[in-house]
């Protein structure tokens, strides 16, 4: 099977050396053709969408937002103005569950299938193929694609229609920026009563309340280690997409307007191109606890 993938960034590079690896055929496109010198080597960079849908039999898609994935699937000289009846879109971006119904409305009129396939984990894991992968879209349609989305996942969670996967990832995404965020806040309360901050990590992970995030970014963070996996511009994107269904179904998420603000701020602080376990960082500097 040959696989195109649009998009090349942190995850999109990482799903297509995982997809090398296990004997894919892989072509790629990405708008900054300068991003992706580093894997040229092992994966045949095409100058157009066009070129990459004309060759593969099935397109991966990993973009940004909901800009982003309208603009390559939807818009001029997009996905949709090449491909063929019956084929099949696997889009992996986090956008919102409003404008992937969207898409797939819009798909209709080509005949062409479209899963969303929304992801937990981060660019290691997808190199490694231990990705929980979220699937909706036709149940059917997701049967035929098991096999290749399982490349990436150890994990996959069958969610229902079109929307319901990208539901289930946002309320997820909230749940890991409210619990950086409350890290962030213990850290700073303790540096602040000047305890030493490697006891609160140290407490947290002998305690039942230990995850990955405080294991592995709680060290990282001790020593201002902020190397992004995943972008802190991004996670404030995805309490945005939150933002529009809360809108749109009027949900009452009190916490979240909270961390809409305060990741907000920390982009427009400069910490955009950090991880988004830098939120740490700004709230260090805001309590004058750090230059
Ligand atoms: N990193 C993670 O840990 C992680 C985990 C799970 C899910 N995700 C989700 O996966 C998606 C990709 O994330 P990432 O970390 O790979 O981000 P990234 O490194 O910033 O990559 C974003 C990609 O989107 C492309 N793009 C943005 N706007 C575009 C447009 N208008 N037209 C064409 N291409 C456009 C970028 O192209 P350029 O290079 O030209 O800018 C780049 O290829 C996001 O939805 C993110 O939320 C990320």
């Amino acid at each position: 099977m040959k696989l195109g993938f649009i998009g090349l960034g942190k995850m999109g590079q990482a799903l297509s050396l995982r997809a090398i690896q296990s004997g894919y055929t892989v072509y790629g496109y990405n708008r900054t053709k300068s991003k992706v010198d580093s894997i040229r080597d092992r994966v045949e960079i095409l100058p157009s969408i066009s070129d990459v849908v004309e060759k593969s039999d099935v397109i991966l898609v990993s973009v940004t937002d909901d800009e982003a994935d309208e603009d390559v699937i939807l818009g001029n000289h997009g996905i949709s103005d090449y491909i063929r009846p019956n084929k099949m879109i696997i889009d992996f971006s986090t956008i919102s569950p409003i404008m992937s119904k969207y898409i797939n409305e819009k798909l209709k009129r080509k005949n062409a299938y479209r899963l969303e396939v929304p992801l937990i984990g981060g660019p290691d894991k997808a190199l490694r193929g231990e990705l929980i992968a979220l699937i909706g879209g036709d149940r059917s349609k997701y049967e035929e694609m098991a096999d290749l989305i399982k490349t990436f996942a150890t994990r996959t969670i069958y969610a229902g229609n079109i929307g319901d996967a990208l539901s289930l990832k946002l309320a997820f995404n909230l749940l890991v920026a409210g619990y950086a965020e409350l890290l962030a806040e213990g850290l700073t309360l303790v540096e602040k009563m000047k305890v030493d901050p490697r006891l609160f990590i140290y407490l947290i992970n002998a305690s039942g309340y230990k995850t990955e995030f405080s294991e592995i970014k709680g060290q990282k963070m001790l020593v201002n280690n902020y190397e992004p996996t995943f972008y802190l511009k991004h996670m404030k994107k995805d309490l945005g997409l939150i933002s529009k269904v809360v809108d749109k179904y009027s949900v009452y998420l009190p916490v979240h307007s909270t961390l809409w603000s305060t990741y907000t701020a920390a982009t427009e602080y400069g910490l955009a191109e950090e991880d988004f376990s830098a939120i740490l960082e700004y709230l260090l500097k805001i309590n004058k606890l750090k230059e």
